[in-house]
């Protein structure tokens, strides 16, 4: 496994791969690499002739109380899973590379943007769909690999490659659970033990309203007060949306019809966590 921390020289490797007819896959990360993380990367393993991760924790991506000097970072253990789980090469610019001093330029998708974690973060989808870009371009995949976990960010970014015609085929994963059912992810390690034990509560809740929609429930606000006393009903949890929403769309609906995203985010103590389902009804 190879690590790159120069742009060029990252570039003039994979020209070099492309030339010799690799297809590249490409995982993009903020490290503190989880299981969800490497199945992303044994997928893309599987479906190309060369993986490339990158690990970037971009600060544009956080608003200024957020959680970016915090954010957990372990880069000799990240290194050492990822070439297990079946990377060829990781990428680790830093901030100066990314950002030059006169950076001006960003991406935004509208619409999608406005709703659900887009309401409580509202300079986030830009700074994700900015760097996304940017790796594209540096990267140049085939396809690139993102989770469902974060189900509102996968949409955003299949459509932001759909609008400005960027060549990357977007494959999305499935969610990741721990033996319990909470949604693996880097902010699980902030929470302490009362925290941790309560936030199985995300999941239990969604599974609680797809079990009331198979039972033929179709209004909304039946569902998401369900889901709403269930997650109160834990002392640490705070919540900060349900949502039922088109997966089209990403907006709201009140009869639950077609392909629909049940998404919530909830603080535990003082982190955010968010799960979802997608069902087809
Ligand atoms: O999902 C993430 O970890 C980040 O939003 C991403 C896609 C790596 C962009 O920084």
């Amino acid at each position: 496994m190879e690590i790159f921390h120069d742009i060029q020289k990252l570039r003039q490797s994979l020209d070099t791969k492309r030339l010799e007819g690799k297809n590249i896959g490409f995982v993009p990360t903020m490290g503190y690499l989880h299981q969800g993380h490497l199945s992303l990367i044994k997928s893309s393993a599987k479906e190309n002739d060369v993986t490339v991760l990158s690990i970037y924790v971009n600060p544009t991506q956080f608003a200024p109380n957020e959680d970016l000097d915090n954010y957990p970072r372990d880069l000799e253990n990240d290194t050492k899973i990822a070439e297990e789980a079946g990377a060829d090469i990781i990428f680790i610019p830093n901030n100066k590379m990314m950002y030059i001093d006169n950076h001006v330029t960003y991406v935004n998708v509208h619409e999608l943007t406005d709703n659900l974690c887009g309401l409580s973060r509202p300079t986030h989808f830009q700074g994700v769909t900015t760097i996304v870009t940017k790796l594209f371009n540096i990267v140049q995949p085939k396809r690139a690999y993102f989770g469902q976990k974060d189900a509102q960010q996968a949409i955003i970014i299949k459509r932001m490659v759909k609008d400005l015609n960027i060549p990357v085929d977007i494959v999305v994963c499935p969610i990741i659970r721990e033996h319990d059912g909470l949604a693996m992810s880097s902010r699980n390690t902030y929470l302490n033990q009362q925290e941790r034990s309560e936030a199985t509560i995300l999941n239990e809740s969604l599974q609680k309203a797809k079990l009331l929609i198979e039972a033929g429930e179709r209004d909304s606000k039946v569902i998401k007060n369900t889901i709403e006393s269930m997650i109160n009903s834990k002392p640490s949890a705070n919540i900060d949306y349900i949502s039922i929403v088109s997966q089209e769309t990403l907006k709201d609906i009140t009869t639950i019809k077609g392909s629909i995203l049940i998404a919530i985010a909830v603080k535990m103590g003082n982190t955010r966590l968010i799960d979802n389902i997608q069902m087809e009804v």
